[in-house]
């Protein structure tokens, strides 16, 4: 056999499906594992968004829509963004996607040539690195500050600009810190991007999922952000849509123009009645969401609480998505050793901090967007093995 591709031979495995995974196999061994290692709501997809996909089958919406998504809810996306965001933006800048993974995906594709750097600002998402190297892009890893709880400022981003510097890609509500990004922070990217002449891909899954009344800011709202920044959101996090696979991007025209034409000649559309039901999550009741951020915000509490009194744990406050990103302070032993060590033998499944990047090392994420009886469980756990570590 010929050698296989490089590039993908290039870039590893996710180390939260791995993870998962090795949890279903301990659980399926008959082991009482809790799986925490996941990023999902536990939550079923909200009742009459089920029934509008329901309705929308026995009506015969089982054929292609357009490529780059129905009217219809291109207009609902469009509202959206205007009422939660202060975006004012036309249908053509729109790209719906299966899901916000591939909407990522479809703008690094538009954007990147090879070589182009991409900054990311790290602990970051597990699949940024591998999803700009896969498009031929560089990751400019930027490690945030722990001493500061991962503050983003000015002088840090600077630091990492090279004149190959393409793009920045920000996750707000950040994904494993739980951090929402304040005025100040927002600033520096806006005024770096700008000053840099750099695109921002704006990754704000979570944007719903906020707590403590924390604000969101929207990137592409700032000023003179709108030309530069590709906002990306879906259905995944905040309506627990993860399987309908529902996402889109919102782009200046002439890259939703490429994107739309790299979603034509790959995996075409997003499926034709997860879009209508698309439609009625977005237009109808938000209760649901409120509910579950609701069910979220308690675990939270409960969650910091005993960090609170476990020793050689620590967290910094949780003000945005379902993660609790904790610091384990009195071991040696690095992330990796400490998520097999709470796998093996407290029968936690968790994701080491190491896949964030080297600044989270020394952290362990545990995803609370599971039922209260399994954090109480995972809590006693802890509070027997943490001292063993
Ligand atoms: C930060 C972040 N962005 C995007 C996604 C993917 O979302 P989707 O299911 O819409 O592809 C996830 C899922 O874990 C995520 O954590």
């Amino acid at each position: 056999m010929k050698p296989l591709s490089a590039r993908v031979e290039a870039v590893p495995a996710s180390v939260t499906a791995t993870m998962m995974q090795k949890g279903r196999e301990m659980a399926a061994a008959g082991l009482d594992v809790i799986n925490l290692a996941g990023g999902e709501p536990d939550f079923d997809t909200p009742q009459h968004i089920q029934e509008a996909s329901c309705q929308a089958i026995h009506a015969g919406d089982t054929h292609y829509p357009p490529s780059h998504g129905k009217p219809e809810l291109l207009e609902a996306i469009v509202a959206k963004h205007a009422r939660d965001n202060g975006l004012h933006l036309s249908p053509d800048q729109l790209l719906v996607t299966p899901g916000a993974k591939w909407a990522i995906y479809a703008a690094l594709a538009a954007i990147l040539n090879p070589g182009d750097e991409v900054l990311l600002l790290e602990p970051a998402w597990v699949s940024y690195a591998p999803m700009v190297q896969l498009n031929g892009g560089v990751p400019v890893h930027v490690s945030l500050p722990r001493e500061e709880n991962f503050r983003v400022s000015q002088a840090l981003l600077r630091e990492h600009v090279t004149p190959r510097a393409k793009a920045m890609l920000v996750n707000n509500p950040t994904n494993p810190t739980g951090r929402v990004l304040d005025q100040e922070e927002i600033d520096a990217i806006a005024a770096v991007a700008q000053e840099f002449d750099l695109f921002v891909i704006s990754d704000e899954i979570y944007e719903k999922i906020r707590y403590d009344g924390a604000i969101h800011r929207c990137l592409a709202a700032q000023p003179g952000m709108g030309e530069r920044t590709v906002t990306v959101n879906g259905l995944s996090k905040s309506y627990a849509m993860t399987g309908w696979r529902l996402g889109w991007l919102a782009a200046p025209l002439p890259v939703a123009r490429l994107a739309r034409r790299y979603q034509t000649q790959s995996v075409t559309c997003a499926p034709s009645f997860v879009q209508t039901a698309a439609v009625t999550a977005l237009n109808g009741p938000q209760e649901c969401v409120a509910e579950m951020v609701a069910a979220y915000d308690v675990r939270r509490r409960f969650l910091l609480d005993a960090v609170q009194e476990i020793p050689g744990l620590e967290s910094g406050p949780i003000q945005g998505a379902f993660y609790l990103f904790a610091r384990f302070t009195e071991t040696d032993k690095s992330s990796l050793e400490i998520a097999n060590i709470l796998l093996e033998q407290a029968l936690i499944a968790t994701t080491p901090g190491i896949a964030f990047g080297q600044a989270g090392e020394g952290y362990v994420r545990f995803s609370f967007a599971t039922d209260m009886a399994s954090l109480e469980k995972t809590v006693e756990r802890l509070a027997r093995i943490v001292p063993r570590l």
